[in-house]
């Protein structure tokens, strides 16, 4: 184990998975699905979704990779039978796709950093005209791309864990002061309302399964990324207040980007949030297209102070999961193919970037990509990049997380499961805690992450509805 590394400290476990976790899921991502998914009663459901079903699916993924010290692929194979390294395998297929558009968003907000910096705040108003620029944004997503192999090349507790310590607070403290200033902006009670009064009507299948791949996105769930983080804990850490720890890190601070973002997009459009981010206003493009006036308008010195600092801050939000979807591949070929890490590292980090080409090209550069796809019975053609996320984040996570469970429960076994967890927590055997985590992984995250697989996919690639 050597060449693996540790966290120095239960902090420093916590702080980088919880680095992992926080990204542009959060801050990206979050305001945008929730735009279209109607407001509030995504909310609602992508909350019961975080506490009631992922919670316990990270606890079982962190106990599995302290288990067995090992990455995914190696980690089912030794609790269960050889076959169930290819519930491994989906996780690195999953973290490879994700990572491989998840960079170009990344490059994304690393430019604006620097446009804002220069004073470009008319660079919200040409958004399109940015991601088209494929010299620009494919020399951002190289930075990207190669700062984070560097990180993932100098080991877990060098690189992860410092910059995580530091920065996320800071980030959060950003946020939180953009909350109390979109507070005073008009028609910001608007913006709230969309965001938290829930309209149940507005629950509907994609607005259920949108939720839940946006939860197994957000928490770095379902491709084994806590598996690998799992195996640098400490055999004394308690591993449930960790997971509550992380999951409310996470929904705190994907909560509090959605308290930022709405009044803002209400002030923008005069109140028509609703109008806005479903007649084409959200999407990929939110957070990029309303921000920049934002910070226009509080004038050129703090605006380009904050403005810069936000996308600097989003950028090293984006490295800490970068870094963590990096190190899932990278550790596999550590372990199993005894490749010396550096190598390793560069090697994935470059097959990474060249799958990801598409993603890059697909946002307004290339016809082809932009329009990649039509799904059965669709109007209008989705992008690549979008197409790699309804089929990574929104459909693979939440199998993953499926087939976790099962595995944890009926190949590995329940008891197997609370003997990890006992370790750190001397009381759990027998406790309530217990009893909830056996009955969801065995019943709950079975049938509910099964059923909606199943629709996931009918519904959204095979426009059958099988319900509503
Ligand atoms: N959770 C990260 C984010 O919200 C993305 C991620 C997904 C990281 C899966 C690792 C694994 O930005």
């Amino acid at each position: 184990m050597a060449n693996r590394g540790g966290f120095s400290s239960k902090l420093g476990f916590i702080m980088a998975a919880a680095g992992s976790a926080v990204g542009l899921g959060n801050i990206w991502k979050f305001p945008f699905e929730v735009g279209n998914g109607g407001g509030a009663a995504f909310v609602f459901i992508y909350l019961i979704f975080c506490f009631i079903l992922c919670l316990p699916v990270m606890i079982t993924e962190i106990a599995i990779g302290r288990k067995t010290q090992l990455n995914p692929v190696g980690a089912f194979s030794k609790l269960g039978f050889k076959g169930w390294r290819n519930l491994g395998k989906l996780g690195l297929i999953s973290g490879f796709l994700i990572l491989s558009f998840y960079n170009v968003v990344a490059g994304w907000a690393f430019g604006y950093f620097i446009e804002i910096l220069l004073g470009n705040f008319e660079i919200g108003q040409n958004f399109s005209a940015f991601t088209s620029n494929v010299i620009k944004v494919g020399g951002y997503a190289t930075i990207f791309m190669v700062s984070t192999a560097f990180i993932v090349s100098k080991g877990i507790s060098g690189g992860i864990e410092k910059a995580s310590k530091i920065l996320m607070p800071t980030l959060i403290l950003i946020i939180l002061s953009l909350v109390a200033y979109s507070f005073t902006l008009e028609h910001s009670i608007e913006g709230l309302k969309f965001y938290l009064v829930p309209d149940f009507s507005k629950i509907t299948l994609p607005v259920i399964y949108g939720a839940l791949g946006q939860a197994f996105f957000s928490l770095s769930l379902g491709m084994g990324a806590l598996i690998t983080y799992g195996s640098y804990v400490g055999k004394n850490d308690n591993i449930i207040t960790s997971a509550v720890l992380i999951t409310l890190t996470d929904v705190g601070i994907a909560f509090i980007a959605g308290l930022m973002m709405f009044p803002l997009v209400a002030y923008m459009t005069e109140g028509g949030v609703a109008e806005y981010v479903q007649g084409g206003g959200g999407g990929a493009g939110l957070i990029f297209s309303t921000l920049p006036s934002v910070f226009e308008k509080m004038g050129p010195t703090l605006g380009v102070v904050i403005g810069s600092l936000f996308f600097l801050l989003l950028s090293f939000a984006a490295l800490t999961s970068t870094v963590s979807l990096l190190e899932v591949p990278v550790s596999y070929v550590v372990d199993e193919h005894k490749v010396k890490r550096t190598r390793a590292v560069w090697g994935v980090a470059i097959l990474i970037f060249i799958v990801g080409i598409p993603s890059l090209l697909g946002n307004g550069y290339s016809t082809f990509f932009t329009e990649f796809v039509t799904y059965f019975g669709a109007e209008k053609p989705t992008d690549f990049m979008t197409f790699i996320g309804h089929v990574a984040n929104d459909t693979f996570l939440p199998l993953g997380g499926f087939l976790i469970s099962v595995f944890a429960a009926y190949v590995w076994k329940k008891a197997s499961l609370s003997d990890e967890i006992s370790q750190g927590y001397p009381n759990y055997k027998g406790s309530i805690v217990e009893k909830y985590i056996n009955f969801t992984i065995s019943y709950l995250c079975p049938t509910i992450l099964g059923v909606l697989f199943i629709l996931t996919v009918l519904d959204r690639f095979f426009s059958i509805s099988v319900v509503g």
